[in-house]
């Protein structure tokens, strides 16, 4: 198992370009199911993740090429609607598989997807969206079987107790796209990474209005023709490079981002007095360190245009380096704030009021043995390592592969230290003095 060796200390200079965007890819390939022509992708991020769900949509019978670093075309001329437990559970994303398999096939059976650390993540909304649609489900041997012989257009509330669903919003649109008939989704998700799949699908011929609103209404066609679509930016990498500029930059110029979609979390750290500059035209913003300047700060995650509950690890980290008291209130996720004892570790002084973390912010951390034990978790312990004094070593890396697109490459770039070592190979300077 690999670990992340990070040195504390270096100042981030030059330029970080920021990749597509995991949450707009995964389920824009899944969509590549609703024809049986090809689909040409473009700034398809490089990540374990995408490769895994390429691996998933191949053992549906996919073709799927690589035409280049980013680029994959995809043809799904024959399926097998059934997506077994051994892929699904490794990606919760494989749900995203449902709605185009409803839509092409009128038939799907998934297991359903395990939870995961940031709690139980269910699937009612989707599964209530798709009943609405006139699927039947039936449980059996912890898979699902649907049946949308009788896919039908339909008016769906698709808001649940946090809010609106990302992946539920895509699932249903990706099965009425091809229902007969007029559907209208209330409380839809308006993330980026949603708007994103609705323009996809309108170029392969789908009938969609209210695009980028919680209104979808979505016309059925009978059939859906290929398409060539260029993925966009990963808001969420962006905002985490942005935070690395803020704790250890010196003018760290971030680009081939959209600035519009980072738009609260920009809110906040300019509420916040934090050293950056915008250029919404270019798409660039360019950071500096602002430890000393930006001030303690509210934030409470929200569905989108609020702030991103996938930056919310990233922030505490830039508070726990901001002297002052800053509460994060996580209001998408019963469970994630994982990364809090591990940023203990390093000295942050941080207290978990149940949905709110309480955040003492101070100059020094020191670095540490650390464990990631998920993605943005293993983001803010790398944001960590960046500002604190010494080495810290981050086990379990492979959480951050998952959405971080040639990260280390990036980050060596702009002048950080790192390199990946075997967890039962650490020097011996990594080891507390009285074991070493
Ligand atoms: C997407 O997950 C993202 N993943 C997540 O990013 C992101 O955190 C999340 O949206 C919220 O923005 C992908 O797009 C692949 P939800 P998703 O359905 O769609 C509850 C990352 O780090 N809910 O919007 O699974 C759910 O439990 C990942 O890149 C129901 O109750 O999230 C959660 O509390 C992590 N019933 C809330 O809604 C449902 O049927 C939002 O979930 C569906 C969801």
């Amino acid at each position: 198992m690999k670990v992340l060796h990070v040195q504390g200390g270096a100042t981030l200079r030059g330029t970080i370009r920021v990749s597509g965007s995991k949450n707009a890819a995964l389920p824009i390939l899944a969509a590549a199911l609703l024809t049986d022509k090809a689909c040409t992708f473009h700034n398809v991020p490089a990540l374990s993740d995408v490769r895994f769900m390429c691996e998933i949509l191949k053992s549906l019978g996919t073709e799927v090429s690589h035409l280049g670093p980013n680029s994959i075309r995809i043809q799904a001329k024959t399926l097998v609607p059934h997506a077994p437990y051994e892929l699904v559970r490794k990606m919760r994303a494989s749900v995203c598989l449902m709605g185009p398999l409803l839509g092409r096939m009128r038939s799907c059976i998934i297991s359903l997807p395990g939870g995961c650390v940031l709690g139980p993540r269910p699937i009612d909304l989707h599964l209530k969206g798709f009943s609405k649609l006139g699927c039947t489900l039936e449980m059996k041997n912890g898979y699902l079987h649907l049946d949308a012989s009788h896919l039908q257009g339909a008016n769906i509330f698709l808001g649940g107790r946090q809010g609106s669903t990302v992946t539920g919003t895509a699932n249903i649109l990706t099965a009425a796209v091809l229902a007969p008939g007029i559907t209208r989704i209330e409380c839809a998700a308006c993330e980026p990474e949603v708007t994103d799949l609705c323009h996809m699908l309108v170029k392969m011929g789908a009938k969609i209005e209210g695009i980028g609103s919680p209104s979808l209404v979505v016309e059925g066609v009978s059939t859906l023709h290929g398409c060539e679509h260029t993925i966009i930016p990963d808001r969420i990498e962006a905002g985490t490079f942005l935070i690395a500029g803020l704790l250890a930059g010196d003018q760290l110029r971030i680009e081939n981002l959209n600035p519009l979609h980072l738009h609260a979390v920009l809110d906040k750290l300019e509420e916040g007095k934090a050293c950056f500059e915008v250029d919404y035209a270019k798409g660039i913003i360019v950071a500096s360190n602002s430890r000393g300047s930006i001030r303690p700060l509210e934030i409470v995650t929200l569905p989108y245009p609020g702030f991103p509950t996938d930056l919310q690890a990233q922030m505490a980290t830039l508070m726990a380096f901001t002297p002052g008291m800053s509460l994060i209130t996580e209001r998408i996720y019963n469970n994630r704030f994982m990364y809090v004892p591990e940023l203990q570790r390093m000295g942050a002084n941080i207290a978990l009021e149940g949905a709110t973390a309480i955040v003492n912010g101070q100059v020094k951390l020191s670095g540490a043995h650390v464990m990631a034990s998920d993605l943005r978790a293993s983001a803010s312990l790398f944001l960590a390592a960046l500002a604190s004094e010494g080495e810290t070593f981050i086990h379990r890396i492979y959480h951050l592969d998952r959405g971080y697109e040639d990260f280390d490459k990036k980050l060596e770039a702009v002048g950080v230290t790192l390199k990946r070592v075997e967890a039962d190979h650490l020097p011996d300077s990594s080891l507390p003095s009285e074991t070493a």
